[in-house]
Order: C-alpha cells, then structure tokens, then sequence
C-alpha cells in the first residue's frame, strides 16, 4: 500500500515536471486531483479499511493530497509569471523610463461658472444654499404674483408632474426664484442669499435653447435696501466677473414678482460696443433679471413691507458661460462630448 502510494506521487511530481501550459496544467489536476483519481479513489476506500489500517492509511493519503495542491499551486504562479514575461516580450523591465501621466479631471464648465459666481456674491456677503428642482405650484409661481390667468405664465413654458389645477400641483421649477419665498418663509432679515440650481423649460432645443439649464437667484432684504444697493450690488458683480473696464447698463424691464424690475448689461466683449452678431448689432449683452421685491411677495411672506424692502435678481449660467466663450450651440454642455469639455 505504501509502496502504491509512492508511486503514484512520484508519478505525480515527474509529470508536473514537465507541464509547460495552462491546459497541461489542468488536465494534470484532473488526474491526480479530480474526482476521478486514483487519490480520490483511494481516499474514498478508507471508510472500508480494518479499523488498525484506517488511520496510517489515511494520513498518508491526505497528506500526498496536500503535497500535490501545494506544487499545483507553485506551477501556476510559474506559469503566470512566464506569461508576463512573454508578453512583455521578453525583454527586461526599464525601469528608468519616466511613468505616463494620468490625465487630471477637471470641474464641467457649468459648475466652474457657477462656483465662479457664487464665489463674488459670498464676497460680498451672500450666502449659498439650494433648493428642490421639484417644485410647487404655489411657490413656482402663486407666491411669486403669477397667479394662474395670469399672462406671465407664458414666459415659462412648463413641465408638469401634476395636472395642473392647484397650488400643490408639482412641477419642474422653471426657474429659482421660488426660492426667495421659501427663503423667506424661513428666515428673517436682515437676509443676503444666492442659490445655484437647475431649471427645466418644456422646450424645443436648439443652439440657443434646452430643456434644461441653470440659474442663480439671488435675494437680499434689509431695512433701508433702495435700487441703488441693487444697482452697486450687481455693477460690481459684472466689473467682478467680466473685468474692471467693462460697461454695464441697467434697463427697466417686467416681472411680476419685482417693482420695478430691470435687466442688466454688460457692453458686448466682442465688439465693445460697436455692434456684432455675438450682441445682434446692440453692443450689449443682456446677463441677468432683477427688480426690487415685489410688497405683495414679501408681504406673503410674512415680512412686513412697509419696515423691509429688498432686490432680487436671476441669470443664466449657460447664457454667460456662452457669452464669455463664444460657444455656438447650448446643447455642447450636456452632449458628454470630451473634445468639447476637454477646453475648460
Ligand atoms: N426668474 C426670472 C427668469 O427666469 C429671472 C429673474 C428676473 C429673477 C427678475 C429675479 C428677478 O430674481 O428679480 O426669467
């Protein structure tokens, strides 16, 4: 029985000697180690051994068992170790060759812009918080003096998630002004916020237009805020953002929830001025929305109007960060496209 089981290791080990691949090497383990095996087979046959016989006989077994896992495993870590040597072709590792440099990632244009933004308003002593994309009717629009026969409605052209009868239907807010109410409603003033966040628009998309793009709102509420805080406040944040010499207009314009309510400018950097197709032959480019708290709005807050007055404004980061680098179709911004984003 001994001599049996010399045998067969030696058999064993003469035949691993000689295994110079994968497949050989597991063709060898089902042989000597597979279910099949005369190993297997003669451990099997223990259970039938006279009692005396069972253990030396046993031990021997488990013990040429192990003997042959152990090699097995030795052989496939040669072997592996062959295979990279040959892929390598052979030849010797250089280590004195300089490493490849990983590529760096690097921040979406859209969030550097916004960052870029928020970062003048923190300065200025704004802070930064956000709020839900998904939004109330109520707060969207009710609370903000666009109440439902309302024209101004038409401006934004929504995404409903509700039909939309009541203040509580949800939609995608179509812009982030209903964060000044929910701001509002929270805390008190003195009050100086900016809040970064995506916009939805039930929108054809185009080079000009999409579905979805950002805005910042900003909103700030004090005893004795006149328009000139509000003018001051933004003049300095286009001289900030677009460079000291650049010229910056503020226009009346209309939206419900101010009065009055204006739009600002900065000269075109294109042309400066003279007139060109970035400005449409104007000179200027229109950046941002603002206006002077509406009473009603702050009042529906819960903040008295005749103590509190306040500004607000809007822009869109897609809009300047288009402006600022002459970028020809909106949609680049979400295409995934690595030569695009690459530039930033
Ligand atoms: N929410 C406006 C829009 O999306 C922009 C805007 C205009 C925001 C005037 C304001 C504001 O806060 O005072 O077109």
């Amino acid at each position: 029985m001994q001599q049996e089981f010399d045998q067969l290791e030696a058999a064993a080990l003469a035949e691993l000697s000689r295994v110079e691949t994968p497949v050989q090497l597991e063709e060898w383990r089902v042989r000597y180690l597979g279910k099949k095996s005369a190993l297997t087979a003669a451990l099997r046959g223990v259970a039938s051994l006279p009692p005396e016989e069972k253990r030396a006989y046993g031990a021997r077994a488990n013990t040429i068992k192990s003997d042959l896992q152990q090699q097995l495993a030795v052989k496939q870590e040669e072997l592996e170790r062959d295979s990279i040597h040959q892929s390598m072709g052979g030849a010797a590792l250089d280590v004195s060759l300089p490493g490849r440099s990983l590529p760096i990632g690097r921040l979406h244009p859209i969030t550097q812009v916004i960052q870029e933004i928020c970062a003048v308003f923190a300065r200025m002593g704004f802070q930064v918080i956000d709020g839900p994309e998904v939004e109330r009717d109520f707060y969207n629009f009710e609370a903000l003096n666009i109440p439902h026969d309302h024209p101004a409605r038409d401006m934004f052209a929504t995404l409903w998630l509700d039909s939309k009868e009541s203040p509580e239907a949800r939609l995608l807010r179509t812009h982030t002004s209903p964060m000044q109410v929910r701001i509002m409603e929270v805390h008190k003033p003195p009050l100086r916020f900016v809040v970064p966040g995506r916009t939805y628009r039930y929108e054809a998309t185009d080079a000009t237009h999409d579905w979805m793009f950002h805005q910042v709102e900003g909103l700030a509420v004090d005893t004795d805020i006149t328009l000139r805080d509000l003018k001051e406040t933004l003049f300095e944040f286009c001289r900030s953002m677009f460079g000291r010499e650049t010229g910056v207009r503020f226009r009346c314009d209309y939206f419900p929830f101010v009065e009055p309510g204006g739009e600002v400018a900065i000269e075109c950097f294109q042309c400066k001025g003279g007139g060109c197709r970035l400005c449409g032959g104007t000179g200027w480019l229109e950046i941002l929305g603002t206006g002077m708290v509406h009473p009603q709005v702050l009042a529906r807050c819960g903040i008295d109007p005749t103590v509190y007055s306040g500004f607000a404004f809007g822009m869109g980061v897609e809009r300047i960060t288009i402006l600022r680098h002459g970028i020809d179709d909106i949609r680049h911004f979400y295409s995934g496209d690595f030569r695009f984003l690459r530039q930033f």
